[in-house]
């Protein structure tokens, strides 16, 4: 008899160790477990917002509060546009933009006919030559346009120049002058008047008797700036 209620009483203590050693429930029954538990849904819990934006907003790194792309903060914002009218150099300051110069021409036949007084002006250097006395006749100006246009080579500089770089030059050598400012009126004028001999050059008849027109018009005073 003893000994049957000594194996059930066994029987019991094994069946009650067999079901504290499980470990579900072992856990459900942790006091920490169960605080952890409860923890989650307040993290996600927002005011106002749905079920599925409550567990979004609680795990969304992105909400909207720490936004850095917020508007206020926008780099580009129009107020410090750098390009904005008040910085635009080329605005008007007083009415219109910079000129080249005081004194403006429009009268192309003007201009021509001041740059034809300016080659025959002894004054224009202080060599006592006008530029006429070397290129009368359309002399040593290479007119026939074999070299192309400006900027091309020129002999007797000896380098690549524009039309208005080589006018300085006859007016530092030849001349004997200070060189002309590049946007003063006497510069354009002179070039006028050039342009001006190359179209009367080329318009004139071929064939002149007895004179081959390259070989006529290349002519003139021999080169004094030739020794140098
Ligand atoms: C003492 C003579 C002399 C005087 C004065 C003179 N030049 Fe010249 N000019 C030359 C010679 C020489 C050349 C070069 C020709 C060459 O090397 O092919 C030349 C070349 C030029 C050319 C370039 C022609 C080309 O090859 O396309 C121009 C333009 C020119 N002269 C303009 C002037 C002007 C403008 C003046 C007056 C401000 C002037 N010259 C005064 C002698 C003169």
């Amino acid at each position: 008899m003893r000994s049957k209620r000594t194996i059930s009483a066994l029987l019991t203590l094994i069946a009650l160790l067999l079901v504290v050693s499980q470990p579900g429930t072992a856990e459900m029954l942790s006091p920490q477990a169960t605080r952890q538990a409860e923890r989650v849904p307040v993290v996600a819990m927002q005011p106002g917002a749905t079920p599925a934006l409550q567990v979004a907003q609680g795990m969304n790194p992105c909400a909207a509060k720490a936004n850095p792309c917020a508007a206020k903060a926008n780099p580009c914002a129009a107020k410090a546009n750098p390009c904005g009218a008040a910085a635009n150099p080329c605005a008007a300051k007083s009415g219109g933009p910079t000129p080249i110069r005081a004194d403006s021409i429009r009268d192309h036949g003007k201009l021509v006919a001041m740059g034809k007084d300016l080659w025959n002006d002894r004054k224009l250097g202080t060599s006592g030559l006008t530029c006429m006395n070397c290129h009368v006749n359309h002399a040593l100006l290479n007119l026939d346009m074999t070299k192309g246009r400006f900027p091309h080579f020129v002999k007797m500089p000896n380098d690549i120049v524009t039309l208005d770089q080589m006018i300085n030059f006859c007016m530092v050598n030849p001349m004997k002058a200070k060189p002309l400012e590049a946007n003063s009126i006497t510069m354009t004028a002179i070039a006028a008047y050039f342009n001006q001999l190359v179209d009367e050059y080329n318009a004139k008849p071929a064939a002149a008797p007895g004179a081959s027109k390259g070989k006529a018009k290349t002519s003139g005073p021999a080169n004094p700036c030739a020794a140098k």
